[in-house]
């Protein structure tokens, strides 16, 4: 029985007061990260020259409940616990028999999740003595939530944004300046990895992997500089969890037992974690059966498409070798405006639980993305990150094959971001000029 709320708010006293690491639960190890040279395991020391302890023992932990420290939660609370929502405008609109909920991040300061995991982070680093921090950014949202985390820890913050999205998304890097932070467009002239990367792929658009090896390699330069990545690794889904921890006890809210179908758009694979990994507990624990999916954007589709292996997180080789679904670390992908999702490769934590069949996935083009986003605007009064359009186009699929099939399954979408700041992309869909993929 489902009551007539339509926003579940949980008080600030729910906000989580532990991040959950899915990886003494699962039924195998995750594959561990190589050193490039050696090829063997990667040692914590490995890791010192880019990241502070503190986040290194999150990368590696093998405790089930990990402390959010507390001026992490007390920043957290600026946005946290974030609403979900029954979209029942939207279920009116497509006249579905399917009951939809949203799991709506786009009010963090910055619009969108990454800010879960740019606060844990920057913390990190202060309390290390880091007095910098250096990043890549695709669509602009990592970088804007990690200018505004450093500036409230007292850190400096450098951003290699992806070229394609500096020059389509000119607000993106305001509001990263806004905050304080420096940032250049990718592959630039400032880093080694930036110049032999634009004379390797002249006139290129950019790719997160790119802009990753400049990052690395600024911080690997400096001894007071670090590097923080707003994906991929362990320790960033791990901060992302507060999402799906929220979303458990909001469902109860509304009177229902876990969704049958949850979908989340998959770039690097945090915010698809951060929602999904607390489901995926309740799936081996028998508590739910939630068939979570995967949205990959056609244009980098590294779980359907890609291979099973060790691979580069970036495109110069600069970073530890990650079991991952990959599309090769030199493939760039079209410039499409999801340019969050524009990654070759997946978290090693979402491609085991994709090898182990315990969660699903899906490649969506941009054309059908927009269209749901555009839908979703109207129903919903948000507009959605193009990010986010592909998980509420997967959802839109199950949502009328329910309808025609006469079911009505519960179906939660994670939607990571605002898109107020990716209007071009609207304008272009719009006027019918934007290119499918
Ligand atoms: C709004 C939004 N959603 C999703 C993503 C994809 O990243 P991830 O797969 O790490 O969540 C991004 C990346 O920039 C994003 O900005």
């Amino acid at each position: 029985m489902t009551t007539a709320l339509t926003h579940a708010v949980l008080p600030e006293s729910d906000i989580p007061t532990h991040w959950y690491n899915i990886v003494p639960d699962l039924p195998t190890a995750p594959p561990p990260p190589l050193h490039p040279g050696t090829k063997q395991p990667l040692q914590a020391e490995d890791l010192t020259p880019l990241f502070p302890m503190a986040l290194i023992e999150q990368e590696v932990s093998t405790e089930r409940w990990i402390e959010i420290p507390g001026p992490v939660r007390d920043l957290l609370r600026l946005w946290r616990p974030s609403p979900l929502s029954r979209a029942r405008r939207l279920e009116e609109a497509i006249g579905t028999t399917a009951r939809i909920y949203y799991k709506y991040e786009g009010a963090s300061p910055v619009g969108s999740h990454k800010t879960n995991s740019a606060v844990a982070q920057a913390y990190a680093n202060a309390q290390a003595g880091i007095k910098k921090l250096s990043t890549e950014t695709g669509a602009g949202q990592w970088g804007s939530a990690l200018a505004f985390a450093t500036q409230a820890f007292g850190m400096e913050c450098e951003v290699f944004q992806v070229r394609s999205t500096y020059d389509s998304k000119p607000y993106r890097h305001v509001l990263m300046e806004t905050f304080g932070a420096t940032v250049h467009s990718s592959p630039s002239e400032l880093t080694n990895a930036g110049r032999a990367l634009r004379e390797r792929f002249p006139d290129t658009p950019g790719s997160l992997g790119m802009a990753i090896s400049e990052a690395v390699e600024v911080a690997a330069m400096s001894d007071d500089t670090n590097y923080s990545l707003g994906s991929v690794l362990n320790h960033v889904l791990l901060h992302q969890t507060v999402i799906g921890l929220e979303a458990l006890k909001q469902h109860a809210m509304f009177g229902e037992q876990a969704p049958d179908h949850l979908f989340a758009c998959a770039g690097g694979g945090s915010n698809l974690g951060g929602i999904a990994i607390p489901y995926v507990r309740e799936n081996l624990e028998g508590r739910a059966s939630t068939h979570i999916v995967a949205c990959e954007p056609k244009a980098a589709p590294s779980l359907t498409q890609g291979e099973y292996r060790y691979d580069f997180g970036d495109t110069s080789g600069m970073t530890p070798l990650l079991k991952m679904y990959t599309l090769g670390a030199d493939f760039v992908p079209d410039p499409v405006h999801a340019g969050g999702l524009r990654y070759h490769g997946m978290a090693p934590l979402i491609s085991h639980l994709y090898s182990e069949q315990l969660i699903d996935a899906v490649a969506i083009g941009q054309l059908e993305a927009f269209d749901a986003g555009v839908l979703f605007a109207r129903a919903e009064g948000i507009v959605p990150a193009s990010e986010s359009n592909h998980a509420i186009a997967g959802a839109l699929r199950e949502a009328r094959k329910a309808t025609e099939e006469g079911t009505s399954p519960v179906i939660l979408i994670g939607v990571s971001g605002s898109g107020q700041l990716d209007l071009p992309a609207y304008q272009e869909f719009l006027a019918g000029r934007m290119a499918d993929s």
